[in-house]
């Protein structure tokens, strides 16, 4: 079984793909079958579960030492350091609503590095790319970051958690922020906010408490369109914070990040 980095994106796309197909034209049936985990806003669908199964069954068929890590799963045990991460829907709501703004994120590690990252978007057929160290794209057209060097004329994202305390702590950050920015979207799927960030869409993105599944492939794909991908004080990116920012406005916005404590809390 191959480890080469680009084979590893080929079979994450076609995956993605199949995944994207799956519940884009299974969503009637399944909005009927919404389940909520960590709290009553925390929805999952019979879709999120089965193009989870799809991507699991297919990675346990053609490449079985492997590891998945899937959002709706849990991390399936391999042996051969590689490991598959997936949000079979990232943007869950956006999917129960019809907005036409969900993906199917999957990502691949070798010994722990993230080394080829998808995000497919099924509805708008838009998919970004990238292999480490070889750019990023979308739709296989090369894309680079924003050339922003003013905190004040960037348009940011962020999102919020499913937990009310985590919230309320998102929301006072928020309130310091807004002020300081062009503006700001909350578009309801990490993984397309980060793909947005990476092809100018968006200039800057933050978010705490995102699982690996919702930032490995976008965190890839922003960092090889040029941005700097980062936690706060140091940190790498992790639950406590993605920070995705064009290097002329990172300083400033991790500072505001930090003075605002935006990595502490619930
Ligand atoms: C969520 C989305 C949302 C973000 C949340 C995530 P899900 O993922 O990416 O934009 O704000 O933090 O949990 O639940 O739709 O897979």
């Amino acid at each position: 079984t191959p480890t080469e980095p680009s084979e590893l994106l080929e079979l994450a796309v076609t995956l993605a793909r199949q995944a994207g197909e799956l519940a884009r034209n299974t969503r009637v049936e399944a909005i009927g079958r919404v389940t909520t985990k960590s709290t009553a806003t925390d929805v999952v669908t019979a879709a999120d579960k089965a193009a989870e199964r799809l991507v699991v069954e297919a990675l346990s068929a053609i490449r079985p030492s492997d590891t998945v890590l899937g959002e709706e799963g849990g991390e399936s045990p391999g042996g051969s350091g590689v490991r598959w991460i997936l949000d079979p829907i990232d943007g869950t709501v956006n999917y129960l609503y019809g907005l036409p703004h969900y993906a199917v994120s999957l990502a691949v590690e070798v010994d722990g590095i993230v080394v080829a990252g998808v995000v497919h978007n099924p509805v708008t057929g838009e998919e970004w790319t990238a292999v480490r160290g070889a750019g990023a794209f979308r739709n296989w057209e090369p894309i680079r970051c924003s050339q922003v060097t003013d905190l004040g004329q960037t348009l940011i994202a962020t999102g919020f958690g499913y937990a009310a305390d985590r919230r309320a702590h998102q929301a006072r950050v928020l309130a310091e922020v807004l002020p300081r920015v062009r503006d700001l979207r909350r578009n309801g799927a990490a993984s397309l906010d980060l793909c947005w960030a990476a092809d100018g869409r968006l200039d800057a993105y933050y978010e705490k408490g995102l699982s690996l599944w919702d930032h490995a492939a976008g965190g890839l794909i922003c960092a090889e369109a040029g941005l700097v991908v980062s936690g706060l004080r140091g940190a790498a990116p992790g639950p406590e914070m993605v920070l995705a920012a064009p290097r002329g406005v990172y300083d400033a916005l991790h500072a505001l990040l930090v003075e605002l404590d935006a990595d502490a809390g619930p």
